[in-house]
């Protein structure tokens, strides 16, 4: 959710710090703060707003100092004021503290520590973490006892770097993720890989309780009673290059517009890999699927594909659920789970139940190195490189990519995927085409506050993205529908300013489709079709090619993606940050 970013370098610290963090910035972006160490002192610069914006004004790359901390926020306590902007800080200014997580016991910790006498200056939970830092300071411990002591009063998630006047950056986490980047010139400290990617291509994955400490050129890990560690140095594979929005506006926009290049990329690797996780799949006794938002609908998807085509029955548990809905699972049960960034938190805590009961846990990520992944017994991954617009257009189309890919080991190449990949990839191509049609229906939306999309089948695991995608691109009311579904409530809201989208390509849902079709249009309302065959009830027709029936979803949810960011434009809404959300929900 908050981006972290700590370096100790041979020269100026400030500007890199500033680049990790717009690197970072779809983590979380409602503040920035930055503290360098100059001649034995903390400087702080902190500001509400973008990376550019606060830098713009505050011109943190000038700060000096050769090791500093960094810091993007998502606000979980506390509005998004510049108090509660991190770096927060001790009593004495002597430590500075970034933080991400969420620190449950922060009541009882701050009065605690305000009844001993510590100063509280923000309305943070991260904060805590500062004051106990300086409480054991006082105690003649060592960096490593004093970080351990630390952590060991605090409940929740986290991962917090700080840094001490004297220049040694210490930093532990638990359920957040913590890297380090051992560079030429010194070493990175980070919640995202991507944070240090442009200067090292090694990292050093920092298990949960591990506590590392950065002294000049040195850096040394422990564990909780203060055992020195080791952990083994990573070569991590990522795509820089694509981190540029190329000739697009958006990053979203350009996202979008990759997919046909991403589809093919998703499972045309790791054919062995591909093998087993479908031997475990055929060996399991039950099968279950979990994702948060989009990653759920693609599990919606693989659900249905899978019952019908590889004949197995799985269940689907949306990841935020899952631990009040603990299915029996033992050693024969397999978990699906699905994330982009393998580190959200929901996800991971549905994985931690799962294998607590013996489950084997199988995964599908974009992030080869991320926690969901490490814990996984077997994972896949979309290769759709860096998805940076907060909104997930590429990752859903390169998880559907690999679901697809499985579905059809599982049925001996029933769905025929692999050979009607090209075909697919023409056909996308052909959708993007409607760009500027779409745009246009954008236009003459853009007044309507409620917006309802239809299907049925797999297509309704579409209406369901389409409108999460609405809603969060451009704050419209949206809402999906079982098309089935209009008659048992629904269609009490339809009137004359309600905008129907229907999703209804020419296959088994098609008759059933017009026929609620119709009955919407004697309501009054507006009506786009999404389908290879027009029908008379469209006030608005977007026409997709014809292809393989089961390979709709692919060229459904790219009309959908491409009309919520027009809406957003038409809102005066930043398609590739909007409001509250941030890219990996670390926080539960
Ligand atoms: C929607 C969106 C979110 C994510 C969800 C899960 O556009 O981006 O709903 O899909 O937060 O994220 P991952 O896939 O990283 O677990």
């Amino acid at each position: 959710m908050c981006s972290i970013i700590g370096y100790a370098s041979r020269s100026s610290v400030a500007p890199v710090l500033v680049d990790s963090l717009k690197r970072m910035e779809y983590r979380g972006y409602d503040s920035v703060g930055l503290a360098t160490i100059d001649n034995g002192r903390i400087l702080t610069r902190k500001g509400v707003g973008r990376v550019s914006a606060v830098n713009s004004s505050l011109n943190l790359i000038t700060m000096q100092g050769q090791v500093g901390i960094g810091h993007t926020r998502w606000a979980t306590h506390g509005g998004v004021t510049e108090k509660n902007a991190h770096p927060h800080y001790d009593c004495a200014g002597d430590v500075a503290v970034v933080h991400n997580g969420i620190i449950e016991n922060y009541k009882d910790l701050r009065d605690d520590l305000i009844k001993s006498g510590h100063k509280f200056k923000s309305d943070t939970d991260s904060e805590v973490i500062a004051h106990l830092l300086e409480s054991y300071s006082r105690k003649n411990l060592n960096i490593a006892q004093i970080v351990s002591n630390t952590c060991k009063r605090l409940k929740g998630s986290y991962a917090f770097v700080a840094v001490f006047e004297n220049g040694t950056i210490c930093g532990s986490r638990f359920d957040e993720p913590l890297i380090i980047g051992p560079a030429d010139e010194g070493y990175f400290i980070s919640s995202d890989v991507l944070g240090f990617l442009p200067y090292t291509d090694k990292a050093i994955f920092l298990d949960n309780k591990d506590i590392a400490v950065i002294e000049g050129k040195d850096l040394k890990l422990y564990d909780y009673d203060g055992n020195p560690l080791f952990r083994q140095i990573t070569q991590v594979a990522w795509e820089l290059g694509s981190i540029d929005k190329g000739k697009f506006t958006h990053y979203t926009l350009k996202e979008i517009h990759e997919q046909p290049l991403t589809i093919m990329k998703a499972s045309s690797r790791n054919v062995e890999k591909l093998k087993l996780f479908c031997d475990i799949i055929r060996n399991s006794s039950t099968l279950y699927l979990t994702g948060s938002g989009t990653s759920y609908h693609s599990a919606l998807v693989a659900k249905h594909l899978l019952s019908k085509f590889a004949k197995i029955r799985a269940e689907t548990i949306v990841s935020s659920e899952f631990q009040y809905d603990l299915a029996p699972m033992d050693s024969s049960s397999v978990l699906i789970a699905i994330s982009q960034s393998g580190e959200t938190a929901d996800v991971l805590q549905s994985v931690k139940d799962a294998k607590q009961m013996g489950a084997k846990i199988l995964s599908i990520v974009n992030v080869p190195t991320s926690s969901l992944a490490r814990i996984s017994d077997s994972f896949l991954t979309i290769d759709c490189g860096p998805e940076v617009g907060v909104a997930a257009t590429k990752s859903f189309t390169g998880q559907l990519s690999v679901l697809y890919s499985i579905i059809d080991e599982l049925c001996n190449g029933c769905l025929g995927y692999q050979l009607s990949k090209l075909e697919l990839v023409d056909a996308l191509n052909e959708v993007l085409a409607s760009e500027e049609q779409i745009e246009k229906i954008a236009d003459s939306i853009t007044a309507s506050k409620d917006i309802y999309i239809m299907g049925r089948s797999i297509h309704y695991p579409i209406a369901l993205e389409g409108a999460l995608k609405i809603k969060e691109l451009a704050y419209v009311h949206a809402e999906g529908i079982a098309t089935g579904e209009l008659k048992h409530g629904p269609l009490a809201l339809i009137d004359t300013n309600s905008v129907v989208i229907i999703i209804n390509p020419k296959d088994a849902t098609f008759q059933d489709n017009v026929a609620s079709a119709h009955e919407i249009k004697a309501r009054g309302a507006m009506i786009i079709g999404i389908s290879d065959e027009p029908d008379d009830s469209y006030d608005m027709f977007i026409k997709l090619p014809t292809v393989g029936r089961i390979h709709y979803p692919f060229l459904e949810v790219v009309p959908l993606q491409i009309l919520a960011y027009y809406l957003a434009l038409r809102k005066n809404a930043d398609p590739d940050y909007p409001r509250n959300l941030a890219k990996s929900v670390t926080v539960k």
